[in-house]
């Protein structure tokens, strides 16, 4: 079976555990992902394991993302970039919620169906559900052959390679590149112009070296780590794009080093989580160089007047001392800043897990495909 793994996916070579090899696979992954998908000529994407003809690609008028975990954080990004560059109503939910809850299935809505796996039960009983109720549903998948892959018969691989520490990495962002993809498709058939195609092409063909260099990055980042790992809590914080960038950088930071850390909206702080701040609560907080920068570094003063240490990520020009620590990651175009700035929090769990001698690739309690209820 081609999801099977051989002897050569075991070899470590210089990591010292799966998740840190993983890691360090992405820019090679995302070269995978990309790889003769992109249409220079057009200013558009080829996925041809999407069967579906421009008529019916301007047909969709919803497109929701479905998963559970890191696959469902990826879906929020999916439906960001779907929102943005197609202007179609998007969104996400997870797979287990929504096969409960008697979903209202619409033929003109687009379902995706996210799973590294392929095989975690909530995610196919959403996609059989689906289906019985003649919902419109393709899979985006690492694992070929799996069950996910064969239920909906149409989609997008991943070819991430296998994974196999528990926290998912290199396929979680590989799935957000896919879907910056099927954005860009969607959108071209629409109103997204040829010259806005480009520039996200150009930026897609850019993502692996970019990736490269934030990889570079793991020394600062580990030195970050270090003066952090004691904590017992931790905020993450981001608004809209970078928002299930937190969500993903609190799930990585629970899974494996078990330290509490609860993601939120940045614009939701003084709603209620701010009563929280203290000197024994650092935050981390996106902070992309796009048009809610001023917004997000309010949020960062908000949170320093009130003694609390913060984190910051960011691509922007930032000085040394706006924050901390300030993690820093390269430009991309803004719709592909999560991709970006996702991985130094991959590297902060990552690390902090390791100052504090967790088992990486098992974290306690974990399974690395959820096959049941
Ligand atoms: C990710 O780090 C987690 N291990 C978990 O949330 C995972 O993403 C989720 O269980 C979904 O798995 P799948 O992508 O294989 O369906």
């Amino acid at each position: 079976e081609a999801s099977a793994l051989s002897a050569q996916d075991y070899d470590l070579g210089d990591h010292p555990d799966f998740m840190h090899k993983e890691i360090s696979e992405q820019p090679a992954a995302a070269r995978r992902v990309l790889g003769g998908r992109l249409d220079d000529r057009f200013a558009t994407a080829h996925l041809g394991g999407i069967r579906l003809e421009p008529r019916e690609l301007r047909g969709i008028r919803r497109v929701t993302f479905l998963g559970c975990g890191s696959a469902y954080y990826a879906g929020q990004m999916g439906a960001s970039l779907v929102e943005e560059l197609a202007r179609i109503p998007a969104d996400a939910e997870p797979a287990s919620e929504f096969r409960y809850r008697n979903p209202v299935v619409d033929p003109d809505t687009l379902y995706v169906a996210v799973s590294q796996s392929g095989e975690t039960l909530d995610t196919l009983m959403a996609v059989q559900e689906l289906q019985r109720k003649g919902g419109r549903v393709v899979g985006v998948v690492n694992a070929v052959g799996s069950a996910i892959a064969r239920q909906c018969g149409q989609g997008i691989f991943l070819h991430a390679g296998p994974e196999v520490s528990v926290a998912s990495t290199k396929a979680l962002t590989n799935m957000t590149i896919s879907f910056a993809l099927l954005a860009l498709l969607l959108g071209r058939v629409r109103d997204l112009s040829a010259a806005d195609g480009r520039r996200l092409v150009s930026a897609l063909l850019d993502l692996p070296d970019r990736i490269e260099e934030v990889l570079r990055s793991e020394p600062e980042v580990q030195a970050v780590a270090k003066q952090f790992a004691g904590a017992r809590h931790m905020f993450f914080l981001g608004r809209v794009r970078g928002w299930p960038v937190a969500r993903e950088g609190a799930q990585k930071l629970k899974e494996i080093s078990y330290i509490h850390a609860e993601a939120y909206q940045a614009s939701e702080l003084k709603h209620g989580p701010l009563a929280l701040i203290d000197s024994s609560m650092p935050s981390v907080v996106i902070l992309p160089d796009d048009e809610l920068y001023a917004k997000n570094l309010s949020t960062v003063e908000q949170i320093r007047a009130r003694g609390g240490p913060v984190i910051v990520v960011t691509n922007a020009d930032v000085p040394g001392d706006l924050a901390d620590a300030v993690l820093r990651v390269p430009r991309s175009e803004p719709e592909l800043d999560p991709v970006l700035l996702t991985i130094p929090l991959q590297l902060l769990a990552y690390h902090v897990a390791l100052e504090l001698g967790r088992d990486i690739d098992k974290p306690r309690n974990l399974a690395k495909s959820v096959t049941v209820e």
